[in-house]
């Protein structure tokens, strides 16, 4: 690491000011590669040619192509669960056998897409009807973190592609004002509920999963005409004894955050877009995937964009890192990737248990251009830098308003700006007259673009992430797939939650065994009033 302190030092001196880098020649060119069907533009980020060949000397030592190899083969690369991470074999078209534990991974996968497929035309149709009847119309998916937010993210970009009939609701959140305003707006009659976890224990799902079943005996509906159930095989909820109208399997081999393109996105994404262009947009994904693992490092798309991000993060110190797609249609992609980044590299130990000695993972976060210029922009210019993945579409999904304003159509001006932040931020601009106008400049970016929102783009854009956050974690040699970091206040909340339903069931209990911080707010919630919080 002595190597990149060196590399630090000389780009930050004066001559290698982003300022100056970018108008090098031949910079785009030299800094930008075409690949997995997307340009990767990182001419504007604080990087010469001996820090990209250290980088990949890097990526070379950590083998991390040999790693995601072993991935996408099926080796047990979850070491600390001992586990695979197969989330390619789910769009694997290459026709080949992946075996596991004796069991062919591949068919199982073709099984489950076979019954989706089935499924979803069967709902589209009208042959599969609720209880009384109805075409279903409504779709409610039940499931939070790795069981939602990529499936929200698909669903939104591609939502001008919906023609099914179906509205797609995400009831996430435990918080019972997101079941009640779903609840109104829904027609019991004609909704699907589609339970999706993974484990079939989470909390939060579980509480929604029994309020939509009590929501629909109320409205004297039959819960195994109306709930649909997405889960893993031989979990609790993998009984056939569970009422539902359709189950489907995920499996312990596909981590949650990575299992949009298995059943999990498959049955909700199949009832509102159709089958035909989930399987399109598993094929963009497949396409992503070959890239990552096939390309040479020098014009391999997620592995430069995974070690810039690691030269960012430890070699140059930033902490955050923004992703700002300029496509209002991608602006659930920051979400879905502050789960998938952060809850997959935010670790202290490598995958052996050795206390990490540098940083892994940095904080994701991001709205849709141009409202986060309006938003965020001023203290990304003139505040705390960090570096942004500015994410650009070259053709939008409705391109037949050609009004011009100012002598450019909206997609023109949306691009006026996508153009103008990143060199902004590079460049800066000195005020020797007024500090107050001032921009520093030498603010590192990315520039990512896609040709259209095509379903195949969106699988991509998707697999591009994927990539990129394993081969970061291959660096640092921690394990990208546990999440041991979220239990600690889960268990905390159990307790709390066990202490809430004894003062339900005797109005007299005290809740002695807690802190007095924890007691403080039970006795604010149970008394409903802040009383107590008066000074
Ligand atoms: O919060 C942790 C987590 O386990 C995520 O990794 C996962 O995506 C989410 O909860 C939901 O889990 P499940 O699919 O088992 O309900």
């Amino acid at each position: 690491m002595e190597q990149f302190k060196k590399h630090a030092d000389r780009m930050n001196r004066d001559e290698n000011h982003l300022a100056t880098l970018v108008h090098r020649e031949n910079r785009f060119k030299d800094f930008s590669v075409q690949g997995g069907g997307m340009i990767y533009d990182y001419s504007r980020q604080r990087v010469d040619r001996e820090v990209m060949q250290s980088l990949f000397e890097l990526a070379e030592t950590r083998r991390i192509r040999q790693q995601f190899q072993d991935m996408t083969d099926g080796q047990i690369v979850n070491l600390t669960e001992n586990r695979a991470a197969l989330h390619t074999a789910a769009r694997d078209f290459s026709g080949r056998t992946i075996t596991l534990n004796g069991t062919d991974v591949t068919a199982e996968i073709r099984r489950v897409q076979d019954e989706i497929n089935t499924f979803t035309r069967q709902v589209h149709s009208g042959a599969l009807t609720g209880t009384t009847g109805k075409r279903f119309e409504h779709v409610v998916v039940i499931g939070i973190g790795g069981s939602y937010l990529g499936t929200e993210f698909v669903a939104k970009a591609l939502e001008a592609q919906a023609d099914k009939n179906i509205s797609l609701h995400f009831l996430s959140n435990v918080d019972i004002d997101c079941f009640s305003s779903i609840s109104e707006k829904i027609d019991p009659e004609t909704t699907l509920w589609i339970v999706i976890s993974k484990s079939y224990t989470t909390t939060e799902t579980m509480a929604n999963a029994a309020q939509a079943e009590a929501f629909i005996r109320r409205h004297n509906l039959d819960p195994k005409d109306h709930v649909a159930t997405v889960t893993a095989k031989g979990s609790p909820g993998d009984d056939p004894d569970t009422p539902a109208l359709a189950a489907f399997h995920m499996f312990d081999f596909i981590g949650g955050r990575f299992s949009v393109t298995s059943a999990v996105g498959g049955v909700p994404l199949g009832l509102y877009l159709g089958y035909d262009r989930f399987e399109r947009f598993l094929k963009g994904a497949h396409e992503m995937d070959q890239h990552a693992l096939t390309a040479d490092p020098e014009t391999n798309a997620p592995l430069i964009a995974a070690m810039i991000s690691v030269w960012n993060n430890n070699a140059l110190g930033y902490e955050a890192n923004a992703i700002i797609p300029y496509s209002t249609p991608l602006s659930k992609l920051p979400a879905h990737i502050q789960q998938l980044y952060m809850e997959s590299n935010g670790k202290r130990v490598t995958s052996d248990g050795r206390v990490l000695d540098k940083q892994s993972g940095m904080i994701v976060f991001g709205e849709p251009g141009t409202n986060a210029q309006h938003s965020f922009f001023q203290l990304a210019h003139q505040g705390r830098s960090f570096p942004v993945d500015f994410i650009g579409v070259i053709n939008p999904h409705y391109d037949a308003d050609t009004l011009k304003s100012k002598g450019v159509t909206n997609h023109q001006e949306l691009w006026a700006n996508l153009i103008a932040q990143p060199q902004a931020l590079a460049t800066g601009k000195t005020d020797p007259d007024d500090p107050a106008r001032h921009f520093p400049g030498n603010r590192p970016s990315s520039t990512l673009l896609i040709h259209d929102l095509s379903p195949e783009n969106i699988g991509r854009l998707l697999a591009f992430y994927e990539a990129k956050t394993v081969f970061e974690a291959f660096v640092w040699g921690i394990n990208p797939f546990d999440q041991f970091g979220v239990e600690l206040g889960k268990t905390m909340a159990s307790e709390i939650r066990s202490n809430m339903a004894k003062k339900n069931d005797d109005p007299d209990y005290r809740f002695d065994g807690m802190g007095p911080i924890e007691t403080a707010y039970l006795d604010i919630l149970f008394s409903k009033s802040s009383k107590r919080m008066a000074p």
